[in-house]
Formats: C-alpha cells, sequence, structure tokens
C-alpha cells in the first residue's frame, strides 16, 4: 500500500499544470487602444457596439452599409478618419455626420451613390481629404459642397465625368490635390480651368482622360505644382493648350496599350511657351531624335526619359545647361557613352536602370559630368573585370552609387578611388569578384553605407572592409561566412563605427563569443534567418541597448545565464524560432512575460513544444513547474507518515534489541 501511494504522491509534486489563455475572438482588430480599429471585411451590417465611443481612426471597408443616417454613426463622434471603402452605400442621408467635428478624411472609393443628401457632410470643421473615387458620379453637382471650404484633396478618380468646371458656390481656397483620371473629360475650356483659379499651386489630375481639345489661353497665367496628362493621344495639344502657364511639374507619359503617335519635333513645339521645371514623357516614341528636338527643353530642370525606346541620345544637344535631373531608365543602350553625356553638364542626378540591353560601362563615359552626386546603374546586366575606377572617372563628386543587381564584376583594391565622396554604395545582388588581397573599398573616407547583399563575398579575407572608418550600416545578407561561422577574426573587426549591420540568410548556426567584439557603436543587429540556437547570444554580453532581430532561427532553449544578456538590449525578435514551452524552459518563459515590452512581433512567437502547446503564443502560456498546494499537502502528509513509519520502526528495533540481548 505504502509504495502505490507515494507513485501517486509523486504524480501530484511533479504534475506540470499548463493553461492557455487565448485572446477573445473581436471583431475590430485594435491597432492603438481606444483610437485606432480595423473593422475591414467582416460582414458587418453596423457599429459594432465593442468599439469604444473614443474611435478616432476607423477603418471600416468592405462591410454592408446601404444607407448612412444620423445614427449611423452617432456614438464615435471623435472619429478623424473613417475608410468605408465598398460598403454598398447607395444613399447619404441629412445630418450623417453632424456630431463629427474632427473629421477630416472621408474615404467613399467603390461605393455606387445614389443620393447625397445637401447637408450630409455638414458636420466636420475641417473636411481635408474626400475620396469619391468609383461611385459613379457624373457630374460634380452631386458632391454636396456646403461644408468644403477647408478641402485640400478630392478624389474623384474612375468616374464618369465629364466637365471640370466646378460650381460657383464650390470654395476651393485651400485644395491642393483634384483628381480626376479615368473619367470621360476630353475638352478643357477657360471658364473650366478658371473656376479652379482660387486655389494656387494645385496639382490636377487628367490621367486617362483622353483630351482632345483645350481652348487656345485656358491655362495662360496659371500656377500649377503639378499636371498630369498621362494618357493623351496626341501630345500637341495639350502642350498648345498649356500656352503661357507655369507648371513645377508635368506628366506626360502614356501607356504600353495607348495608341499614341511618335512624338515629333513640330508637337514639341508648344513647350517653348510653358514655363516647366520637370518634364515626364515615359513611353513615348520619338521620330527622328536630332539635336533640334530638345530645342524647347533647355529650361527644364529635370527631364524623365523612362522606356522611351532609346538606342542613343544625339551628340550636340545645346543649351541644357539647367539640366539638374535625367532619367533614362529602361531603354535600349549599348554604350554607356551613347548617352552623349556631355550635352547635360549641369547633372546631379543619372538614372539609367533596368535597360533593355547588355550595358557597357566604357571608358570615361560621364567624365564630363563633373557635378554628378547620384549615379543608378541598377539592373543593366553590366558586367567589368577591372570595375571601377575607369569607368567612374573624374566623378570626384559622387556620392551615391548603385550597381546592384548587375553580373559579376572583378575589383581590385581601391576600386573606387575615382569617387572619393561616396557615401552610399549598393552592390546588391551583384556577384562581386574581389581581386585583391586588400580591401576594394579602401579610400572611401566618407562612405556611410554598403549594400553587399547577396554577393557572393569571400568574407574569410579579414581585410575585405579595411579603410572605412565612417561606416555606419552594413549590409551583408546572404552572404556565406565558412563552415556557417562568424569567427573571431572576421572583416566586422574593421569597421569600428558601425551602427547597423544585417546578417540575415547567411546560413550562419554560430557565432564566435568575441565576434563583434569592437563594435562598440552598434545598436541593430539583423541574424534573421539563420540557424543560431542559444548559444550564440553570448556574442552579445558586451553589447547593450540593441535592437537584436533573432527571427527564423534554431532557438529552442534560452538557459538562465544568457538571460542578463537579453534583458540588455533594447528590443528583441523571436518570431518564428522553434521555442521550448515546457519546464525545461521556464526561466526563459517567466523573463519572456515579464519583458513582453522588449519583445517585437509577440504574436509570431509561438511554442513548437510540447505538442499540446504547439503554436500557442509564449505570451499566452501559463507554465506552473513549482510544488502545487494539494502537492504541499501531500509533500507534509508523506513527510508526517515517514516520520511515524520510522519511529515505529526504530520503535520496533529497539524492542527487538533489547528482547534479544
Ligand atoms: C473568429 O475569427 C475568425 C477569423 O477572424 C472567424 O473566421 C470566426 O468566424 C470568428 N468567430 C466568431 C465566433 O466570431
Ligand atoms: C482606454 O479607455 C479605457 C476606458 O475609458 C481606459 O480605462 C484606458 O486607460 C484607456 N486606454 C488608453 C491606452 O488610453
Ligand atoms: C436623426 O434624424 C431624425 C429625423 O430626421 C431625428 O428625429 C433624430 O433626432 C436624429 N437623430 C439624432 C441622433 O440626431
Ligand atoms: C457612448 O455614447 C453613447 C451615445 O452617445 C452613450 O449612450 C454611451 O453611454 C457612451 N458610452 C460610454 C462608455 O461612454
Ligand atoms: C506647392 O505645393 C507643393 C506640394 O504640393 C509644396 O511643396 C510647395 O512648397 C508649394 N509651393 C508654394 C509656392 O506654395
Ligand atoms: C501668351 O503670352 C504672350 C505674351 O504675353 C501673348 O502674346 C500670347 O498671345 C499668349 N498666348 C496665349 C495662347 O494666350
Ligand atoms: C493633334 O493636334 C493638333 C492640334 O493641336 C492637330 O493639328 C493635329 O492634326 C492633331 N493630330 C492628329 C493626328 O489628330
Ligand atoms: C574632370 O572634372 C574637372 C572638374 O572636376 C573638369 O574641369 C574636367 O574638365 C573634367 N575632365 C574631363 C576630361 O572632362
Ligand atoms: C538601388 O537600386 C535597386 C534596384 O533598382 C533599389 O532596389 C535600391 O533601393 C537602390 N539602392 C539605393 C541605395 O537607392
Ligand atoms: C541596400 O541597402 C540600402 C540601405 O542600406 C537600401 O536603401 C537599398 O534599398 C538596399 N538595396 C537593395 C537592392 O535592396
Ligand atoms: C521580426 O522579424 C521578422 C523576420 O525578419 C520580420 O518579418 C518581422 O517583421 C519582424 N517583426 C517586426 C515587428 O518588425
Amino acid at each position: 500500500m505504502a509504495p502505490k501511494f507515494s507513485c501517486c504522491f509523486l504524480a501530484v509534486l511533479f504534475s506540470i499544470s499548463c493553461e492557455i489563455i487565448t485572446s477573445l475572438n473581436e471583431t475590430c482588430t485594435e491597432k492603438e487602444a481606444n483610437r485606432t480599429y480595423n473593422c475591414e471585411n467582416l460582414g458587418l451590417h453596423e457599429i459594432p457596439g465593442t468599439l469604444p465611443n473614443s474611435t478616432e481612426f476607423l477603418e471600416f471597408g468592405f462591410n454592408v452599409l446601404p444607407t448612412l443616417q444620423n445614427t449611423t454613426f452617432s456614438r464615435l463622434i471623435y472619429l478623424t478618419f473613417l475608410d468605408l471603402t465598398r460598403c454598398q452605400i447607395n444613399w447619404i442621408h441629412e445630418d450623417t455626420f453632424q456630431s463629427h467635428h474632427q473629421l477630416s478624411t472621408l474615404v467613399l472609393t467603390g461605393n455606387p451613390l445614389v443620393f447625397m443628401a445637401t447637408t450630409s457632410l455638414d458636420g466636420p470643421q475641417s473636411l481635408k481629404h474626400l475620396f469619391l473615387i468609383q461611385t459613379g458620379i457624373s457630374s460634380l453637382e452631386f458632391i454636396p459642397r456646403h461644408n468644403l471650404k477647408d478641402l485640400e484633396s478630392l478624389y474623384l478618380g474612375s468616374n464618369y465625368i465629364a466637365s471640370i468646371k466646378l460650381p460657383e458656390d464650390f470654395l476651393t481656397r485651400n485644395l491642393k490635390v483634384l483628381d480626376f483620371q479615368n473619367n470621360a473629360i476630353h475638352y478643357l475650356s477657360r471658364k473650366d480651368i478658371n473656376s479652379l483659379k482660387p486655389s494656387s499651386n494645385l496639382s490636377l489630375n487628367f490621367k486617362g482622360n483622353d483630351i482632345k481639345g483645350i481652348e487656345p489661353g485656358a491655362f495662360q497665367s496659371t500656377v500649377f505644382q503639378s499636371l498630369n496628362f498621362g494618357g493623351t493621344r496626341n501630345l500637341s495639344v495639350v502642350l498648345n493648350g498649356l500656352q503661357n502657364s507655369t507648371i513645377q511639374s508635368l506628366w506626360l507619359g502614356t501607356f504600353v496599350d495607348t495608341e499614341d503617335e511618335d512624338v515629333t519635333l513640330d508637337m514639341l513645339q508648344g513647350l517653348c511657351e510653358i514655363s516647366v521645371e520637370s518634364i515626364y514623357l515615359q513611353k513615348h516614341h520619338f521620330y527622328d531624335l536630332s539635336p533640334t528636338t530638345f530645342q524647347c527643353f533647355t529650361r527644364l530642370q529635370e527631364l524623365d526619359l523612362t522606356a522611351t525606346h532609346l538606342k542613343a541620345l544625339p551628340s550636340g544637344i545645346e543649351g541644357m545647361n539647367l539640366l539638374k535631373k535625367l532619367v533614362l531608365n529602361g531603354n535600349s543602350f549599348d554604350q554607356l557613352c551613347q548617352i552623349n553625356a556631355a550635352n547635360f553638364p549641369s547633372l546631379t542626378h543619372l538614372s539609367i536602370k533596368g535597360n533593355r540591353k547588355k550595358l557597357h560601362l566604357g571608358t570615361g563615359c560621364l567624365e564630363k559630368l563633373e557635378y554628378l552626386q547620384k549615379l543608378d546603374l541598377s539592373h543593366d546586366d553590366i558586367d567589368a573585370t577591372d570595375c571601377c575606377n575607369l569607368q567612374l572617372k573624374n566623378l570626384s563628386r559622387l556620392q551615391s552609387l548603385n550597381l546592384s543587381f548587375n553580373e559579376p564584376l572583378g575589383l581590385q583594391s581601391e576600386a573606387f578611388k575615382a569617387c572619393p565622396h561616396l557615401a552610399f554604395l549598393d552592390l546588391a545582388f551583384t556577384h562581386l569578384l574581389v581581386n585583391a588581397p586588400q580591401s576594394p573599398f579602401k579610400g572611401l573616407q566618407l562612405l556611410q553605407a554598403l549594400n553587399l547583399s547577396h554577393c557572393l563575398l569571400d568574407t574569410s579575407n579579414q581585410y575585405l572592409l579595411t579603410g572605412l572608418p565612417n561606416l555606419l550600416h552594413l549590409n551583408l545578407e546572404g552572404n556565406h561566412f565558412q563552415d556557417g561561422s562568424i569567427s573571431m577574426i572576421n572583416p566586422l573587426q574593421t569597421v569600428p563605427n558601425l551602427e547597423s549591420l544585417v546578417l540575415s540568410y547567411c546560413d550562419l548556426s554560430s557565432i564566435h563569443l568575441q565576434a563583434f567584439k569592437g563594435l562598440g557603436r552598434i545598436y541593430r543587429i539583423d541574424l534573421s534567418h539563420n540557424s543560431l540556437t542559444s548559444s550564440s547570444l553570448e556574442a552579445f554580453s558586451d553589447l547593450k541597448g540593441l535592437y537584436l532581430n533573432l527571427a527564423a532561427n534554431n532557438i529552442r532553449i534560452i538557459p538562465p545565464h544568457l538571460l542578463p544578456i537579453l534583458s540588455q538590449q533594447n528590443t528583441i525578435n523571436l518570431s518564428h524560432n522553434p521555442l521550448d514551452c515546457t519546464c525545461s524552459n521556464v526561466y526563459f518563459l517567466t523573463w519572456y512575460q515579464k519583458n513582453l515590452h522588449k519583445v517585437e512581433d509577440s504574436e509570431k512567437t509561438l511554442c513548437a513544444k510540447p505538442p499540446s502547446l504547439t503554436g500557442v503564443k509564449l505570451s499566452d502560456v501559463m507554465l506552473n513547474c513549482g510544488i502545487t498546494a494539494v502537492g504541499i499537502f501531500f509533500l507534509i502528509l508523506f513527510l508526517l507518515l515517514f516520520a511515524i513509519v520510522l519511529i515505529l520502526a526504530i520503535k520496533f528495533l529497539l524492542r527487538w534489541k533489547y528482547q534479544h540481548l
């Protein structure tokens, strides 16, 4: 009987009672307590009672609210932002927003509106942004306009509007953005444009309206921040119509499916009469490109010729001295010299990314661009056995260079000596063949950010990063280290001022205790998507206040002696690790629940073990690994019984002993 009893007792004593607390299935997601809620796509027919009266920011799209009336939102009087995208709204009755004095943004996109009462938008003291995209509106008269005096942006895209003439009582003083894209506007009259006059510096969007005519002088002495005539078939209509206007940026791009005419010299004549700073001509074809094509471009500061089927730019273009920024992405140059860079001597920004052909860098093709600060040559299929000093000759002011997503580049030591002012260098996804025992980056005294992700680097070269005294941000994602381990001697030892370091997807399974020694200023390390276990945590014992991302590694149990290392950091991401939620990990689990404020992504930080807790959030696990009250009771009982048995046994023994004396 005694053995049976103690068995039972032991079971009680060491039983682990686990309790799972799961959160209530709330309909709406709380993004910020008492203020911000998302109730999208829940099939709701009314505002749920669970939303607090104090809600200010509400995303309520994709529900069912056929009519809005004064009772619909009457409780939520503090709303400032209300998104009602695709709620099947047909009717918006009188005084719907009468108590919503603070409402500033109202999104009604994608509702088939049949009726809006004249007072339906009354109430808000300063309604600033109104979205009426895809609401079936065919006339601006439909919009109740009593209370739009503070409106800053009005989005009317994808409707059936034919005339942009604003009603006289439509006050537009503060309007900054007026978006008419994809409507049925074909003609712009002087009266139409005059109705916009009260607002200056407007951004006006006519994209996807095939404008067929503009009354001469309609835009006379008007000033616009931006004008978008994207997709207009006949460019001369627009350019002649805009005479004597002042426009900061003019978007004239077209779309692949638009059957537009080739751009001729004649068509561009109108541009000489417009004062414009930036012009965008995406996807057009130029007919007979010659230096004279650019004769009306001389006042431009920015020119975007993305995907304009260019094989070369003519030499001898004159007068482009003001041009600061030139975008030639998505064209078909063979050689960098074909852009005839000498035409644009003041350029500070040049972008030639995504060239359709393999781009040969040539020698010194950009040497006349002595003011160039930013150069983007990404996605250009570039390869070079010895990059980049000859290719980038004379670019001594270059600050930012993007050579990412290219073919293999061979780098000797001091490969970027031609550009001593580089602060940002992006070589991501370009296979680098470092042919020197020394650093190819040596001499870049001012380099702050270096992206070497997926460069297939030889990381065993401990001098790889020497000579970069000001490097703050280093990305080594996707590079591999010998034996999946960062050893004590590694290239990181030579960049003492590093502040952020990315080592994700590096196939790491361990890190030497002293690997990060000397990184005294580091505050951000991303080691996600490796195979690290908790033993690698020791490498951080000298570092404090880190943002440490250890997501998607192989961390199961974190023993007590490593917990102080976690405690001394700022933020830790442990999501997607196979964490153990049994009593063997109780110290860590306790630490975790006490330090939830340090933990990022706790929604995705889940238990992998034991099977009964797989997939449960660590923050919800209640582990009881101590002795329970019942356990204590039985323990005392057991000790008592044990004492009695002992006393009896001694008594019996003594008696037996005396009897046999
Ligand atoms: C709980 O939420 C899920 C997904 O959000 C939903 O599918 C389910 O119907 C909800 N259950 C209840 C009772 O509301
Ligand atoms: C939210 O409102 C409740 C009740 O009004 C209040 O107790 C709580 O402190 C509020 N929370 C925040 C974060 O303001
Ligand atoms: C809503 O309007 C009806 C009549 O139009 C009125 O009787 C009622 O008092 C209004 N409700 C609120 C909350 O203002
Ligand atoms: C929320 O507002 C409604 C109507 O304005 C009111 O009846 C209710 O008491 C308010 N609830 C809270 C918690 O203040
Ligand atoms: C015009 O608007 C743009 C942004 O829309 C703003 O950056 C600029 O300062 C404004 N210019 C004037 C003169 O108001
Ligand atoms: C543009 O302005 C010039 C001079 O100010 C004037 O001669 C010309 O007629 C104007 N053009 C249009 C289309 O109004
Ligand atoms: C384009 O518009 C101009 C007038 O702005 C007109 O002379 C020309 O004929 C138009 N081209 C076509 C093909 O309609
Ligand atoms: C190189 O740049 C300097 C100014 O930095 C300029 O004077 C010189 O003309 C350029 N050299 C060539 C060959 O264009
Ligand atoms: C370099 O170009 C790539 C691809 O075009 C882009 O994703 C990346 O953000 C650019 N890098 C920088 C520093 O702008
Ligand atoms: C490389 O890193 C920089 C920041 O350090 C970033 O802006 C850039 O987008 C990255 N490049 C690519 C191709 O992701
Ligand atoms: C945690 O890290 C994972 C993997 O890098 C990332 O996807 C996730 O966004 C991070 N969490 C937060 C809140 O940034």
